[in-house]
């Protein structure tokens, strides 16, 4: 039995902050609206030469390099992204280009803020069917060129980022040995569109256009689908909600991890929180808050830890896996 083991994460942020009181000089907001709404404090936001291929690179970079892995090693390359560089060729391929690699195959997976567990399950999916052998999973995002900046109901809330691990297919070692990913679940349900989208794209307006949100709505169904999901994966597991040693949720607000939260059981030093200095980055949020996990030792070898998240579509689903 094949598993796909982490062997390592890395994340990448474009240096310039913006804060609450910089937004506050372009839009009709304050910081302690967005502090006391979304629990952000400030974001990162990308220069305009710096795209999403750069920065999915540079965090992609980092976990081969903590993985011990060279990157011509790498047969998969799975990128989560809703602000590719280009309508094609897919930001995976020229991420793929840009580390040198010239075998196996690269795609994006396009579930925007579920992105990341999207593309975690089918890169798992490639590892256990024996397809591929080492997968690079990738969020990386540009939202800052998707938002209206004059909506000060959107743009307060979204950064730019990329956060990846490496997957690697082991044999599992008897039945004792769970290290690797335990469970995925990806679900999506088409007739909440109109509640989260962007209003551009070929199919309509023929720009890149700008992120439309019913906020109110969204935070609605987020907290009822991703404790939905959790749950499922907790029955199909086995596991209790506190044999989980560290959640790592989608970051979209406070208020919604504190629902869900409060829903589940699940005590507050279990989750991690990246949004008040990151914002929501969409697909890049789980892994650039794994990575803030890793680095500030919360995650090691055995950490049992659960990855959710809901974006636009609806989408949604978790991940639950042994580092
Ligand atoms: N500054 C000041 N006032 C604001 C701002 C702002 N930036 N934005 C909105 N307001 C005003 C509104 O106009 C409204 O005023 P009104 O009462 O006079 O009409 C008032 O604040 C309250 O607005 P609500 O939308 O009801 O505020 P709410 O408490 O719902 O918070 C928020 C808004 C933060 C967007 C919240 O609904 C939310 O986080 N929803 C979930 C959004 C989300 O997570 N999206 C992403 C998930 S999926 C993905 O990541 C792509």
């Amino acid at each position: 039995v094949l598993r796909s083991v982490i062997r390592g994460v890395g994340a990448h942020l474009p240096k310039r902050i913006v804060t609450n009181d910089d937004l506050a000089k372009i839009v009709d907001t304050s910081d302690s609206w967005i502090q006391e709404r979304s629990g952000i404090v400030c974001r990162h936001i990308a220069d305009e030469n710096e795209l999403t291929s750069d920065l999915g690179a540079a965090a992609a970079k980092q976990a081969l390099v903590r993985a011990g892995i060279d990157p011509v090693d790498i047969d998969l390359i799975v990128c989560a992204t809703a602000t590719p560089d280009r309508t094609f060729p897919a930001t995976a391929v020229r991420i793929q280009s840009m580390l040198g690699v010239t075998k196996g195959a690269a795609f994006d997976v396009q579930a925007v803020c579920s992105g990341f567990v999207y593309a975690m399950t089918v890169a798992d999916n490639f590892l256990k069917l024996g397809q591929s052998k080492r997968a690079l999973v990738i969020g990386a995002e540009t939202f800052s060129r998707i938002l209206d900046w004059s909506d000060r109901s959107t743009c307060v809330l979204f950064g730019d980022g990329a956060g990846a691990v490496v997957l690697e297919a082991q044999p599992q070692h008897g039945t004792n040995d769970d290290r690797g990913i335990l469970s995925t679940r990806i679900r999506s349900d088409g007739r909440f569109e109109d509640l989260l989208y962007v209003d551009g794209g070929p199919g309509s307006t023929k720009t890149v256009g700008h992120l439309r949100m019913n906020g109110r709505e969204v935070f609605r169904h987020a907290v009822q689908k991703i404790s939905g999901v959790i749950e499922e994966t907790l029955v199909e597991t086995g596991y209790a909600a506190d044999e989980i040693d560290l959640y790592i949720p989608h970051q979209a607000n406070k208020r919604i991890l504190d629902g869900i939260a409060k829903k589940l059981g699940v005590a507050p030093e279990k989750i991690v929180i990246t949004l008040d200095k990151h914002g929501n980055t969409s697909a890049a949020s789980i892994p650039l808050a794994l990575n803030d996990a890793f680095e500030a030792h919360r995650v090691k070898e055995g950490s049992l830890v659960l990855m959710e998240a809901m974006g636009g579509g609806f989408t949604w689903g978790a991940v639950l896996a042994r580092w």
